[in-house]
């Protein structure tokens, strides 16, 4: 009976803990409670990128002092909202958030704004929700840079668009990109888009099996491809392979993945797009650390989610082909020339 009272006793005491305050004043569940408290939250570690930006990520708010747990949600959303309600619990002052799906993630910064915690949207953007930061590199420019470099080798001729998830805001800017580029080509009848679709979860072998299906259906009458990112592009050049014509048609990519890089020394892949991962790590670090401590950053510009203009971060993208590998990813120190030229 004692128990049961004594236990009745805690846990109202530890409801208050469920929302992270004891006696009113917010309880962080980390060794040192005057640290900053930031929580990352990635959608995947699917693509390699994301491991470069959890690594970077975690080493930069660590050397500004503060403490910093990444959770990924493996592409599911409900995950990802736990996910968020447990960093929000263990006390977290501020949530940087990769969302999985736009729209649905923005209950993560309803969730988080009733605690208090401001949410900063990485790389990704949460859509139709009061997000306070977002910080990414300018996705339209790297449709543009896609598009741009193929067109040098492909000027006219029926063009296919493999598109990134669509649940993915980026996917939907990448696209805008490329079309910004290909629509006054397509006017003049130059460019025919044969193919324009999104790709489930940004997956490599939906990708492939979405290329085979268009090659049987056109009789392998392609002329370029603009895949928007490496892995979609890996997809794509196995199936153009199948068909004899890797080498022959021109592909496009984006992260710079290591066998991306590779791909583009063989010939089978054209360019891709490097982000510079530390970047967006350091300053989406510096920025989570600020925030956090109650001071207000100003930006030099906004994107507009469908609900608010958010203040906004946008950094250079740069378009990477067999010519200016050394003076970027190599130069960078993103790869050494030994895995490069291995
Ligand atoms: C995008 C990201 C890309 C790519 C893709 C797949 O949002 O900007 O760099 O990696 O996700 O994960």
């Amino acid at each position: 009976m004692v128990l049961l009272i004594v236990s009745a006793l805690i846990i109202p005491a530890c409801s208050n803990t469920a929302d992270n305050t004891s006696n009113g004043r917010k309880v962080k569940l980390i060794k040192n409670e005057d640290q900053v408290y930031v929580g990352f939250l990635i959608d995947t570690l699917k693509d390699a990128r994301w491991y470069r930006d959890k690594k970077l990520f975690e080493k930069q708010v660590k050397d500004l002092g503060g403490e910093v747990k990444t959770l990924a949600a493996n592409g599911l959303d409900d995950v990802q909202i736990d996910q968020a309600k447990l960093l929000i619990e263990e006390g977290v002052d501020i949530l940087v958030v990769v969302p999985h799906n736009a729209e649905i993630a923005a209950k993560i910064v309803t969730m988080a704004h009733k605690s208090g915690v401001k949410v900063i949207s990485y790389d990704r953007l949460i859509a139709n929700a009061n997000v306070d930061y977002y910080i990414s590199f300018d996705n339209e420019k790297v449709g543009e840079l896609q598009a741009k470099e193929i067109l040098k080798h492909q000027p006219e001729g029926n063009f296919a668009y493999v598109g990134g998830a669509e649940s993915d805001h980026n996917a939907i800017l990448f696209r805008q990109g490329a079309m910004n580029v290909l629509k006054p080509l397509i006017d003049k009848g130059k460019v025919k888009l044969v193919y324009d679709q999104y790709t489930n979860e940004w997956d490599p072998e939906t990708a492939k099996k979405n290329m085979q299906a268009l090659l049987k259906k056109r009789g392998n009458k392609i002329d370029a491809v603009i895949a928007a990112n490496d892995g979609t592009a890996g997809g794509v050049i196995e199936a153009l392979d199948t068909a004899g014509l890797a080498r022959k048609v021109p592909v496009s990519g984006q992260d710079a993945e290591l066998p991306a890089i590779h791909r583009i020394l063989k010939g089978t892949q054209t360019m891709t797009v490097y982000k510079p991962i530390s970047k967006i790590a350091t300053e989406a670090a510096k920025l989570a650390v600020h925030v956090a401590e109650g001071k207000k950053v100003t930006t030099d510009t906004t994107i507009n989610n469908g609900k608010i203009n958010v203040p906004t971060i946008l950094l250079e993208p740069i378009a990477v082909t067999k010519r200016n590998i050394k003076d970027t990813v190599i130069q960078d120190k993103f790869y050494t020339k030994q895995e490069v030229y291995q």
